[in-house]
């Protein structure tokens, strides 16, 4: 069966029917930047255009990097102010004219890879950081995901931890990959005193380069992997959701 997925992000906004028995894009994802300032309306007339490049009518799985609770954005590190208390499932659904569901992005992420990647089968704890524009996490406790975690924002030396570590500051400030893989670490070691995961599963586009930062994580307990659907996990997370509707 396919479903559409739609993935919200800091820089671009990318959308493609995904077949959900494989896990996978159906066809391959269609791309625009997310406008800016990234308004409701601005982001939803991206969603728009996305959505209508395959010209699907069914049910639409959308994810936002913020946290969202029944369909109601909460919070706007990444995009515009104007999307908290923004009730995003209503508006996104009467502009698609089709059933939406709204989820975090990290969630989504985080729900693709335990059912078709890196976290595959297994118990325990497990926690997905995307590593992007900013750290977004998805908490998973023996397959089941407690949403809405927000763990790239946990303060680290006085600083919130996605401005040091996320892959935007190590461009912003032209970190080299030691460098940054030794700040990685410490976020790492920090999360791990807090939760004492299993597995830690690090995505986003940079989990493609996973040979340059993952072998420098040293000292961390758990077992640390890249994702497997890299930047496309949002996408099937987002469908997977979609056909719950
Ligand atoms: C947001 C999270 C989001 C992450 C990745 C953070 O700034 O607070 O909700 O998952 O960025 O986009």
């Amino acid at each position: 069966m396919n479903m559409f997925g739609v993935d919200i992000g800091g820089t671009g906004i990318k959308g493609a029917p995904v077949d959900l028995d494989q896990g996978a894009l159906a066809e391959e994802r269609h791309k625009i930047l997310t406008p800016h300032p990234a308004t409701p309306e601005a982001v939803i007339d991206g969603v728009h255009e996305v959505v209508g490049h395959f010209g699907w009518t069914g049910p639409i799985g959308v994810t936002f990097p913020g946290v969202v609770v029944d369909g109601i954005t909460r919070t706007a590190a990444n995009v515009d102010a104007g999307w908290v208390g923004f009730d995003a499932r209503t508006q996104l659904s009467e502009r698609l004219g089709a059933p939406v569901v709204v989820l975090n992005d990290a969630d989504a992420a985080g729900v693709a890879e335990i059912t078709f990647g890196a976290g595959r089968g297994r118990g325990g704890t497990i926690i997905l950081l995307t590593l992007g524009t900013g750290i977004g996490s998805a908490l998973f406790v023996d397959g089941r995901l407690v949403p809405n975690t927000e763990l790239g924002h946990l303060e680290l030396h006085g600083h919130d931890a996605e401005k040091r570590a996320s892959v935007k500051a190590r461009e912003d400030e032209d970190l080299s990959w030691e460098h940054w893989a030794h700040r990685l670490r410490k976020y790492l070691a920090h999360v791990e005193m807090l939760f004492s995961p299993d597995l830690f599963v690090l995505g986003g586009g940079i989990s493609r380069k996973a040979d340059k930062f993952v072998p420098l994580l040293d000292g961390i307990s758990a077992e640390i992997v890249p994702a497997e659907l890299q930047n496309n996990a949002g996408i099937v997370g987002a469908a997977m959701a979609a056909a719950k509707l």
